[in-house]
């Protein structure tokens, strides 16, 4: 099987030329001007930006979570982020407390294996680090392909470890040459302005966001890093949001530490105004909340230094039912939002199209870091000989408008209806197979792979 993608303007994290891309079997074989060879299918791409397609870090498919499940399966969550230009997710195994990581992995192994249509990979969620648990960790990135490995400094009783922990975790972790991530909020803190505002009576969407200040992401980032210096693990903050975490972290690029930092399309984008429409807010409860506009200026300012590594989504989509779990209590209803095909069009938009990024930044940020940092890089993430031909073929003239009438994601909502888009995703190529074309799924439920992904020590 042969493709030839013909006069595309190919964008990596740092090339920006016109050229033809040989693709044979899975992977691009050859990339040149006017190449002679002969190829099953053509594709004439003049006038598109050819990409690599995009990796989503941060996804939560088929989630046990707040007692219900996130609304998108591994095959419909998965599907609709071919249709928005993400070829690869990284979704989340939770160890339950008091049982074993190989338990949790078995579980989610049985939900996405063969039902997933797009490439995934696993993150696995601590959540009881214990002498057994540390046992494991090996097994995992030796044998699994699972080289990170989250935490929740918040979300206590649940999901939550201590600082113990966490030092015991990542000295283990860098033992074992992989990454730590962590959804870094102080949950004490947060525990407790929650039961003091049900206390009062305040029990609307607005006090999600009012249980959750600046201050306690801000001190947990700065802990994170600070055990993660102490213990030389590389760290990875998820869903950071606003000044005072990033300033956290800015502090500790003087000692040149390995923390890489992950913020959401939405952080960029939408902002605290969306927790004054009543219950309807509900639809953007999500934790850490929606921020201020002084913030959504430091995470792009951010993402122009350096210091903000990568966007991705935090995808964890509830149907309304579902979150009408919360209308006489917001600590009821399940946190997340839904955006896995989404991102990709969003960030061209209201980034490249908006000057407020380049190109090749954009390719870095949603495509070749997350590649690099998870260990997929340079299988994934770019536009090389050798690489999979994972590629987005997107015309940069053509807008649209985002609805849940025409998205493919199982949520009965958007969080960006009736959005203005310049730039849509016309055809994204998976491993060399046409993955959809013009707004229509060619490939099965299955034919998604399971990515094992290297240690982060061999890449980074
Ligand atoms: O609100 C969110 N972010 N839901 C998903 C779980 C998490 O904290 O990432
Ligand atoms: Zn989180
Ligand atoms: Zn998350």
């Amino acid at each position: 099987m042969s493709l030839l993608i013909k006069n595309g303007r190919v964008i990596t994290a740092t090339d920006d030329y016109i050229a033809d891309i040989l693709i044979e079997g899975e992977v691009i074989t050859a990339i040149g001007k006017n190449l002679t060879q002969q190829a099953g299918q053509v594709i004439d791409a003049s006038g598109m930006l050819v990409m690599p397609g995009g990796i989503d870090p941060h996804v939560h498919l088929d989630m046990p979570f707040m007692g219900t499940f996130s609304s998108d399966t591994h095959e419909s969550g998965t599907r609709a982020a071919l249709h928005g230009g993400t070829t690869t997710v990284i979704d989340f195994v939770l160890q339950k407390q008091g049982h074993s990581l190989k338990e949790a992995l078995n579980e989610w192994n049985g939900r996405a294996r063969g039902t997933a249509v797009g490439d995934y990979s696993f993150h696995m969620a601590v959540t009881d680090f214990n002498e057994h648990t540390k046992g494991e960790i090996r097994e995992m990135v030796e044998e699994e392909g699972i080289t990170s490995f989250k935490t929740f400094m918040a979300y206590k009783g649940a999901l939550m470890i201590d600082d113990r922990q966490m030092t015991a975790l990542m000295q283990e972790v860098k033992r074992q040459g992989g990454l730590v991530t962590v959804h870094a909020t102080n949950g004490d803190m947060i525990d407790y302005l929650v039961a003091q505002n049900k206390a009062e009576g305040k029990l609307s969407p607005l006090y999600h966001y009012l249980s959750q200040p600046e201050v306690t992401e801000a001190e947990a980032s700065g802990r994170f890093t600070d055990i993660a210096n102490y213990t030389g693990c590389p760290g990875y903050i998820v869903h950071l949001t606003c000044e005072g975490a990033l300033n956290a972290v800015r502090n500790a690029t003087k000692r040149n530490q390995k923390v890489f930092v992950e913020t959401c399309i939405q952080y960029l984008l939408l902002d605290a105004s969306y927790y004054d429409k009543g219950f309807e807010s509900a639809k953007w409860v999500m934790s850490p909340p929606l921020r201020e506009k002084k913030d959504q200026e430091t995470l792009w300012a951010g993402i122009n230094q350096g210091l903000v590594n990568v966007v991705a989504t935090d995808h964890c989509p509830f149907m309304w039912k579902q979150k009408e779990m919360g209308k006489d209590d917001f600590s009821k209803i399940p946190n997340g939002h839904p955006a896995i095909e989404n991102r990709m069009e969003l960030l061209y938009s209201e980034g490249v199209h908006k000057k407020k990024i380049t190109l090749n930044k954009y390719v870095e940020i949603a495509c070749t870091n997350p590649a690099k940092i998870f260990g997929m890089f340079p299988r994934k993430g770019t536009i090389a000989i050798g690489s999979d031909a994972d590629i987005i073929i997107f015309d940069p003239a053509q807008k649209h408008s985002l609805s849940a009438s025409t998205h493919h994601m199982n949520v009965d909502y958007s969080a960006y209806e009736g959005w203005e888009i310049n730039g849509k995703v016309k055809t994204v190529l998976l491993r060399g197979k046409v993955a959809v074309d013009n707004g229509e799924c060619m490939v099965p439920k299955g034919y998604g792979q399971f990515i094992k992904r290297k240690k982060t020590s061999a890449i980074i």
